[in-house]
């Protein structure tokens, strides 16, 4: 099994991006017989559009996978656009790629619903994504449900270019990622970058502590029994803590008689544990900035090579090579 996924960097990863998508991708490293793992930045330029910003969260991405426990000895770890011949196996893709297949795609259908301008970056945004996949000869990539859409257009386009040209592509299948536990964010809506709502991953204390101290909460009286399989502190605290923390504070929510202060504060020092050594990794990448540019220059070199072969394939059989 060749596992793939990407994430962009659009912004600190926040405990939904940990809980729903990274831890899972960091345990596939220990039972693929290959996996790689990239930051899309060419991706991310899409809404990021600014050069300080892009190029601290692509190294800051890395850093944040290899401190939540990514092991480069496992699995290739490497920066999108180090590797140029994904963006020359999208062009051999989009000329065969038709227009109703991209127009029919969410992220550019919503944002033309929503009477938007779109980018040509946007609109063929699907297609990068499927070059991404097969110049790897990924067979298995792990996604959100979100993304599914684009794992069938990645296998639509890979399909009709086997069609036309010869078998050539491996046919990936998408791996759909857990995530039936919705991450709330601080609001109480899903956690996520857009709302303005998240817990980031690698927030010093002080500061973590600050975000759960916000968190909305209800005005019930405090004597009032609660249920604790419906509430926001609890989802929350039922990531970080220890199953015995879960079950003495669901007993207390059923009792009634506590304050959601109390809660908070225990939530609080359940995270600080729980981050605790992640976040001593992340400052000892931190401070070695170059020995992470090292392994992200590892990695992508042994990325080129596969992808180098793939495209070497792909040209060969569309006829731009081996005339
Ligand atoms: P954001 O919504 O903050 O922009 P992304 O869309 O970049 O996050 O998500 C990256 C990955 O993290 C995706 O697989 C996504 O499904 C997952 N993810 C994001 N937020 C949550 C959440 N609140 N709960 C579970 N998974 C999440
Ligand atoms: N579009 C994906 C996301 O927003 C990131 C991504 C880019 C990706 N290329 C990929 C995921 C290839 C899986 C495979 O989450």
């Amino acid at each position: 099994m060749r596992v793939l996924s990407g994430i962009q960097p659009t912004g600190p990863f926040h405990w939904g991006n940990y809980f729903g998508a990274i831890r899972q991708y960091i345990e596939l490293q220990d039972v693929a017989t290959e996996s790689y793992f990239f930051i899309a930045n060419l991706h991310a330029l899409n809404t990021v559009r600014d050069k300080a910003k892009l190029g601290e969260y692509t190294l800051n991405g890395a850093m944040d996978l290899l401190a939540l426990g990514l092991n480069p000895e496992k699995a290739v770890l490497f920066v999108q656009s180090d590797v140029p011949e994904v963006s020359e196996l999208c062009w051999l893709l989009m000329t065969g790629t038709p227009m109703g297949l991209l127009e029919r795609c969410v992220s550019y259908k919503d944002k033309i619903a929503k009477g938007l301008k779109a980018d040509a970056g946007l609109f063929t945004y699907p297609v990068l994504q499927a070059a991404d996949i097969l110049a790897y000869d990924a067979d298995v990539v792990p996604v959100g449900e979100d993304q599914l859409q684009h794992i069938e257009v990645c296998r639509d386009i890979a399909g009709s270019f086997n069609h036309h040209f010869g078998e050539t592509f491996v046919m990936p299948k998408g791996k759909v990622l857990d995530q039936s536990a919705k991450v709330p964010g601080t609001d109480g809506e899903k956690m996520s970058k857009s709302y303005n709502n998240t817990l980031a991953v690698f927030d010093e204390e002080k500061k973590q502590r600050k975000s759960i101290m916000r968190i909305q909460t209800d005005s019930r009286p405090m004597e009032d029994p609660k249920d604790p399989s419906a509430d926001i502190l609890m989802d929350l605290y039922k990531l970080v803590a220890t199953e015995a923390e879960v079950a003495e504070m669901s007993e207390l929510y059923r009792k009634g008689g506590f304050g959601y202060g109390t809660v908070k504060t225990a939530l609080a020092d359940a995270a600080q544990r729980y981050w605790e050594e992640p976040r001593a990794r992340r400052a000892e990448f931190a401070a070695k900035p170059e020995m992470v540019r090292e392994i992200l220059a590892a990695g992508a070199e042994k990325a080129r090579a596969k992808a180098r072969a793939v495209l070497k394939r792909a040209q060969d059989a569309c006829g731009v090579k081996g005339w």
